[in-house]
């Protein structure tokens, strides 16, 4: 989009070269004469060459001085130069289009050119043919550049013949070398650029710097991607002293310092070193390269002091220090160095990344000729100061991602050469009004991406318009609206337009979206109150990637858009109608398609199965009726299918087993009927079912543990007319953390092998989907609720309301990382599992409505996080435990309809506790643990149950935070505890 300030010396440097050499160049004004032998090497080398564009159609005739890209010395007549070097566009990859590109062979004719000095083939293409080994005997040869030309293989190590070589370019081409051996001999050589030759195979040898040192004359030597994995810290003596320009950035040098003969190119003008590993401080001696204009040394692994630089700042154009960690040491001395200089030289300043935690500095306005400021991704706070204006010759300014909490001054809009303008992800505050915009009349792309939502007012008059023509706006979470004001819709080269969370609950120009929509790429309008309906005309959006229109009030049908877009969200609106039976017509490349949360009616087109690379379909909670994805191809490659709260019917449909990629499926709260289809287990990557609120019956197939291998993290059923025994083989399943089997007619036992649900017993993590939320129903403490966020972080098993029998496995406690167990309103008889106390994270455990039987174990006591408790309607005996977290459930229904239950907080009282009071309870606690563990736990144990149980309270908001940091810092601990042992 711009361009991007590069000190180019190589081509001043080629223009001093050209014009100063003591060579005989041609000159076009006298007519020379050319030479038979040499046209006739020409008129042969043309011959195996491919011209597809007929560039050399200009090589006829006897005077081969006057051919295209030919020129021969004015007195002898001798062909001195070939410039054959093909204009842009120039082939990016050796299959591409060919452009203006030669490609063919190189004939050995070229010999007979023995006064050839200069030699230029670069950007064509030669599909990969080595480099001619003869080009090592064309002994006169000063110039070679054979740069993006698509040769291919070994260098040949012939080239080091060619000693009379000032200028060698091969770079960004298949080109691999050994060694530099051959580089050695070639003493006169002033400019080297072997930029991407791979020289990975000189592994830990650091010989190839022996070879460069061998070129005294060196001007400018360019190793950038080579794949160096060494470089000598220390050399002998260094050669090329009078060296420019080095470039030896992206390779895998990794060391624990710099190199210390670099000091020692004291008249370097220029020096990039990104993308290395140095670890260590940025070097004082950087201060002997007085003549530095341009360092660059980004994600190299500097730290520490950034004011060791300053004896450099006054003579630098381009700074570039992104990426490194120097955690605002030295930031003081370096801006006051910077702001003082006598001249100010610096263009540009890129100091993303490094950890920079101050205010910025309100000097910044001094460096009157900056042009590119990048300053992301730090921890940059407070305002932007009022200087900012001064700046007149910026162009970009990037402050996204920083803790910025305040305003922006209206100085911003004296900027007229302003193109970017990056403000994302900071905290502003405070008013934008015409005067911040006033003067940006260059301005192409602003950013204004606030956390705090709406604590950024645009107040600018309704009809204003500004003096730019953006090209991208991204606003999130500032206020723009309530209307689409001129000034937004004045801007009509729009190509990527975010207007998310803005407040603005106006309907969309026509005319504006009409004139946009043959440019949009990106259209994102998330989360405001935008209202009325899309134009209905069909249009065609071919550039568009992405529509996000989801959150809004949009109504009217669904938009019969013709575009090539992946992304379609309409989520949470008002439209209504069917799902166009063409929609695989309209946008053939869709990807996702997110329709939740609105009123369309009719039936799901089949046609999405059939579509090449769609992905996800999530229409939850419409209208949606009739039969579902019944005829769906292998060649599908959906993953997400959600269609939950619809009215879809008929059977479960046996099309879905040939979703081999198939993920989540989520169709709860329809009318289907009908068994889980067999057809099912051909989905070998599925981590999610969702088959709750349905007519589905019939037992759960035992396939459905698969293999060990199975992903399946959520088997909700409930709600259905499932029977039978729950399978052993759901044991299998390793990453299960959500079992909900509730209201069903499922009877036998609880398998005993339940201790081999390994996600509830050790932390395995899963992946979410990207884009896509998941949600689901749950009962958890109690309640009825939705998850969707969070869903990932519950673990749960609820058999609730079934026809189980037997007694409950004693395994179930080795399930440590449990957040809910429901087994209530079964048969279950025996015992509660003695060792209930392991089950360290059990926040909700409800066994009412059994026939369990004998006492309830003390261990129960020791469950800190339990804010949920029903043990009613059994047949338990004897004295309720007490103590620690059980101090806080003091609800008497916690234990009614059990006749043999006594003591607190039931009113039966046990025989002989006339007496008993709180203070008393380290008596009855009888774990063992030593007292200091007792009153800790007793203390987090109210902490905490007083926090489940009485969380309205109103306390001081400061406080409230206080305590829940305590709460997640003890949670956190525990985990640690936990995984330790
Ligand atoms: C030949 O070219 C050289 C270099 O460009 C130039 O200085 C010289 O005047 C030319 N000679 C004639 C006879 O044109
Ligand atoms: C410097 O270059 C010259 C000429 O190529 C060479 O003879 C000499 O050995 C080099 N010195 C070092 C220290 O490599
Ligand atoms: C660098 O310069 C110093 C002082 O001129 C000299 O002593 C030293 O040998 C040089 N080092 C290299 C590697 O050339």
């Amino acid at each position: 989009m711009m361009d991007i300030y590069r000190l180019n010396i190589s081509h001043y440097f080629l223009l001093l070269f050209c014009l100063s050499g003591n060579i005989g160049l041609a000159s076009t004004n006298v007519k020379s004469i050319c030479i038979e032998e040499e046209r006739q090497a020409l008129v042969s080398f043309k011959q195996d060459l491919k011209d597809p564009s007929g560039r050399l159609s200009s090589w006829v005739g006897h005077d081969c001085c006057q051919w295209e890209g030919i020129s021969c010395n004015n007195r002898t007549g001798h062909v001195t130069k070939m410039d054959l070097r093909s204009s842009y566009p120039y082939p990016r990859e050796p299959d591409e289009e060919w452009g203006s590109s030669l490609g063919g062979k190189i004939n050995p004719s070229l010999l007979s050119l023995k006064h050839l000095y200069y030699l230029d083939l670069s950007l064509n293409n030669f599909q990969g043919i080595h480099i001619p080994k003869f080009f090592g005997e064309l002994k006169s040869l000063r110039y070679l550049n054979i740069s993006f030309a698509w040769f291919g293989g070994e260098i040949p190590p012939s080239l080091g013949n060619l000693s009379n070589l000032n200028y060698l370019d091969l770079s960004s081409s298949y080109y691999v070398s050994k060694n530099l051996n051959w580089l050695s001999h070639l003493s006169s050589l002033k400019y080297l650029n072997l930029n991407r030759v791979n020289l990975s195979s000189t592994r830990g040898d650091t010989n190839w710097m022996h070879d460069v040192n061998m070129l005294p004359s060196l001007l400018e030597l360019h190793l950038s991607s080579c794949g160096i994995e060494s470089i000598p810290l220390s050399l002998g003596r260094i050669n090329f002293t009078s060296l420019l320009v080095l470039d030896m950035s992206q390779n895998d040098f990794n060391t624990s310092s710099f190199p210390n003969w670099l000091f020692n190119l004291t008249s370097l003008r220029k020096l990039d070193l990104q993308w290395n590993s140095f670890n260590s401080p940025l070097p004082g001696e950087l201060a002997n390269l007085k003549f530095l204009e341009y360092l660059d040394l980004s994600n190299s692994g500097v730290q520490g002091q950034i004011a060791r630089v300053s004896g450099n700042l006054c003579k630098l154009k381009v700074l570039r220090l992104e990426g490194n960690d120097f955690h605002d040491e030295g930031m003081e001395e370096f801006w006051s160095a910077l702001t003082n200089c006598p001249n100010n030289t610096i263009l540009e300043l890129d100091l993303s990344g490094c950890g920079l935690k101050s205010e910025l500095a309100a000097g910044l306005g001094m460096l009157t000729n900056l042009q590119f400021l990048y300053l992301s991704s730090n921890k940059l706070w407070g305002s932007i100061p009022e200087s900012i204006g001064s700046l007149l010759s910026l162009k970009y300014l990037g402050l996204s991602d920083n803790h910025m909490n305040g305003s922006i001054p209206e100085g911003l809009g004296k900027l007229s050469e302003l193109e970017v303008l990056d403000l994302g992800e900071n905290s502003w505050e405070g008013i934008l009004t015409e005067a911040h915009f006033i003067n940006l009349t260059r301005l192409k792309a602003i950013s204004i991406f606030s956390y705090d939502p709406i604590s950024l007012i645009f107040n600018i008059t309704y009809d204003w318009v500004p003096p730019f023509k953006l090209r991208s706006i991204d606003i999130r979470n500032c206020k723009v609206g309530p209307a689409f004001g001129v000034w937004l819709q004045s801007q009509t080269e729009l190509q990527i337009v975010t207007l998310s969370s803005t407040g603005i609950s106006d309907s969309i120009p026509e005319e504006w979206f009409l004139k946009l929509s043959s440019q949009l790429t990106f259209l994102t309008l998330s989360y405001n109150q935008i209202r009325g309906r899309l134009p209905s005309i069909e249009l065609r959006f071919p550039y568009l990637h992405s529509i996000s229109l989801d959150h809004n009030k949009f109504e009217g049908p669904l938009p019969l858009w013709s575009t090539n877009a992946t992304i379609l969200d309409l989520e949470n609106n008002l439209f209504s109608g069917p799902i166009p039976s063409n929609i695989d017509k309209l946008m053939p490349h869709l990807q996702e398609l997110y329709l939740s949360e609105n009123h369309l009616n009719g039936t799901i087109p089949p046609c999405i199965c059939d579509m090449h690379d769609f992905a996800v379909l999530s229409v939850r909670s419409n209208h949606f009726s009739g039969e579902f994805l019944n005829a769906c191809s292998p060649k599908s490659i959906i993953s997400i299918v959600d269609v939950a709260y619809n009215n879809l019917s008929g059977n479960m449909p046996s099309s879905l087993g040939e979703l081999s990629n198939l993920q989540i499926l989520t169709l709860n709260n329809n009318n289907f009927g009908g068994k889980i289809p067999n057809s099912l287990q051909n989905c070998p990557i599925l981590k999610s079912i969702d088959l709750g609120g349905n007519k589905l019956s019939g037992n759960i197939p035992p396939w459905i543990g698969g293999s060990n291998g199975s992903m399946l993290y959520m088997l909700q059923l409930r709600n259905n007319f499932f029977s039978g025994h729950i399978p052993q083989q759901l044991c299998n399943l390793g990453y299960l953390r959500i079992l909900d089997l509730s209201h069903n007619n499922f009877s036998g036992t609880i398998p005993n092998c339940l201790n081999n649900l390994t996600s509830l017993l050790l932390n395995v993590s899963v992946t979410p989907p990207r884009f896509y939320t998941q949600q689901a129903t749950l009962t958890l403490k109690g309640q009825q609720l939705v998850y969707n966020t969070t869903l990932l972080l519950v673990k749960s098993i609820d058999l609730s309301s079934n026809n189980l029998q037997g007694e409950i496995p004693q395994e179930i406690s080795s399930l440590i990382l449990l957040g809910t167990l429901n087994l209530s309103r079964n048969q279950f008889t025996g015992k509660i599992p003695t060792k209930i106390g392991n089950m360290y994270w059990l926040e909700t455990l409800d066994f009412s409505h059994n026939h369990l039987s004998g006492q309830i174990p003390q261990t129960l006591s020791s469950l800190t996080f339990l804010s949920h408790l029903n043990l009613s309607y059994n047949n338990l005996v004897g004295r309720i435990p007490w103590g620690n977290q059980l101090q806080t459930l003091t609800d008497s229904s916690i234990y009614v309809g059990n006749p043999s239950l006594c003591g607190f907080p039931l009113s039966p009282k046990c025989p002989g506790d006339d007496t008993f009071t709180t203070t008393d309870a380290k008596h009855i606690n009888d774990d063992g643990n030593d007292e200091l563990w007792f009153y800790v736990s007793m203390v987090l144990g109210f902490v905490v149950g007083f926090w489940s149980v009485c969380g309205t309270l109103i306390v001081k908001k400061s406080w409230r935070y206080a305590y829940f940091r305590l709460f997640d810092d003890i949670k956190d601990k525990a985990t640690v505890a936990i995984a330790a042992l």
